[in-house]
């Protein structure tokens, strides 16, 4: 069965059935896009872009010159690009953990997954944590928000040299982490 076309919620978003918070803002998003400083660097990336929640917020900080909007699912991504009309976004179908973007990000922003089908799996936000390492610039920033429950700090603490949690909440932590270690 074909999901249903995509139609503009409560909330002002294109979103349809299937794609990640159809309907609704996810509460840990919105977090990750309060904690945002006002300025970002110039080249930035969504890694696991949904339906382009993130891209305002991003895209109204200071500084943005571009920003890559990166997610596996074309029916999420059909959503962004009806939900981002900034010239400056780019929407690329990808694997996040596989994508090699044309030059290195200054910043990416992130709310990984954690499910593969219905199964939580940690691993995967493990493997975007890697991938935005292996993205960014020397002095590349990331700005990700989780579950709190989920294991991210060691693998975040073995692929930045600085980690700090700058906001959060009874159910989410939002990271800032810098200084990536990992080229490959
Ligand atoms: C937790 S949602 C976050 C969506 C959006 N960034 C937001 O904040 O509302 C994670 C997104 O990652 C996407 N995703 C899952 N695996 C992926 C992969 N390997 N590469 C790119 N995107 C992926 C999912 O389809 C989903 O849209």
């Amino acid at each position: 069965m074909a999901a249903p076309p995509p139609e503009k919620g409560a909330h002002g978003y294109f979103t349809t059935a299937g794609v990640f918070s159809d309907g609704a803002i996810d509460r840990g998003s919105a977090l990750l896009a309060d904690a945002l400083p006002s300025k970002l660097p110039g080249r930035m990336a969504d890694l696991g872009a949904g339906w382009g929640y993130l891209a305002a917020p991003v895209l109204q900080r200071d500084g943005v010159a571009a920003l890559d909007l990166i997610e596996a699912e074309a029916l999420s991504l059909a959503c962004a690009r009806l939900n981002v009309s900034d010239p400056r976004a780019q929407f690329h179908w990808a694997d996040a953990t596989q994508f090699r973007p044309d030059a290195p990000y200054d910043g990416i922003v992130m709310n990984p997954p954690f499910h593969v089908s219905r199964t939580a799996d940690p691993g995967l936000g493990r493997a975007f944590i890697q991938s935005a390492s292996r993205m960014l610039t020397p002095n590349g920033k990331l700005w990700m928000v989780a579950n709190k429950h989920l294991p991210y700090e060691t693998t975040l603490s073995e692929c930045f040299r600085n980690v700090d949690i700058i906001a959060g909440d009874a159910a989410f932590k939002v990271f800032h982490a810098t200084k990536p270690q990992t080229k490959s």
